[in-house]
């Protein structure tokens, strides 16, 4: 039984007439809207601000990667966005994560700020579109499954409370991470859209019961003749 809607609707879209014009629409379908690195250098933290306008909650999906003072900084500067879920490269380190969240925690603690809770700050493993020759050549020896599970390890044990996964990770990190762990897995198709750039992927219902908890959802809805019914069809598939 889901007590909330886990879709995030990927707002894949270059600016912020066709960002707020999507999320007006699919607002009442959606669990969240995620707001990647296309968007936000387009349009900026003004599009944040209208999404959040909407009501709707968003994640920021930036995937943070620098010193671990820059990127606490930065955890800070999304926090006073109210944005409830962001992303950090877990190949960041430890000392990374760990200033992250305890940024994202701080945040909670400021008598300025719009949200009580701490957003998610979720740990990104390796890239999908990384193989093990992507690994090799900047160093890292072994296979991907490896690596996703020594860096998934190592996000959890520097406090994070999520990650972000494929879709054939989710068994996998289900078998060895606390049940709390927030996992949020793109690369999720119907099996109605038209065939694309997404090569492993699950059925929204089967995501859920390999144990997601969160949906990232981009063309099977924005793509569809009519997003909100997409959005809504996918709910009622869960
Ligand atoms: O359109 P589609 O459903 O493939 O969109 C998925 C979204 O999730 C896109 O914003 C894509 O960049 C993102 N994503 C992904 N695979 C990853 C990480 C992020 O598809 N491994």
């Amino acid at each position: 039984m889901l007590t909330r809607n886990p879709i995030i609707a990927a707002l894949d879209v270059p600016g912020l007439e066709q960002a707020e014009k999507l999320a007006k629409e699919l607002a009442p379908a959606v669990g969240a809207f995620k707001i990647g690195k296309e968007l936000f250098v387009a349009a900026g933290p003004e599009v944040v601000k209208r999404i959040r306008a909407t009501g709707a909650s968003v994640f920021l999906d930036l995937k943070f990667h620098d010193i671990p003072n820059t990127v606490a900084r930065a955890v800070a500067s999304a926090c006073r966005l109210d944005v409830q879920m962001l992303t950090v490269h877990a190949s960041g380190g430890r000392q990374m994560m760990e200033a992250a969240e305890e940024s994202a925690k701080a945040h909670t603690r400021d008598p300025g700020a719009k949200s009580p809770v701490a957003p998610l700050v979720l740990g990104v493993t390796v890239l999908t579109s990384s193989n093990e020759a992507t690994l090799a050549e900047t160093g890292c020896a072994g296979g991907v499954e490896e690596q996703v599970l020594r860096l998934a390890t190592l996000a959890v044990q520097s406090g994070l409370p999520g990650l972000v996964c494929s879709p054939r990770e989710i068994s996998l990190l289900r078998k060895v991470l606390p049940r709390h762990i927030q996992l949020v897995t793109p690369g999720i198709r119907t099996g109605n859209e038209p065939p694309d750039d997404q090569k492993r992927t699950l059925t929204p219902r089967e995501a859920i019961q390999a144990g997601a908890d969160w949906l990232v959802v981009g063309r099977p809805i924005t793509a569809a003749p009519n997003p909100r019914a997409a959005a809504e069809n996918i709910l009622a598939s869960l």
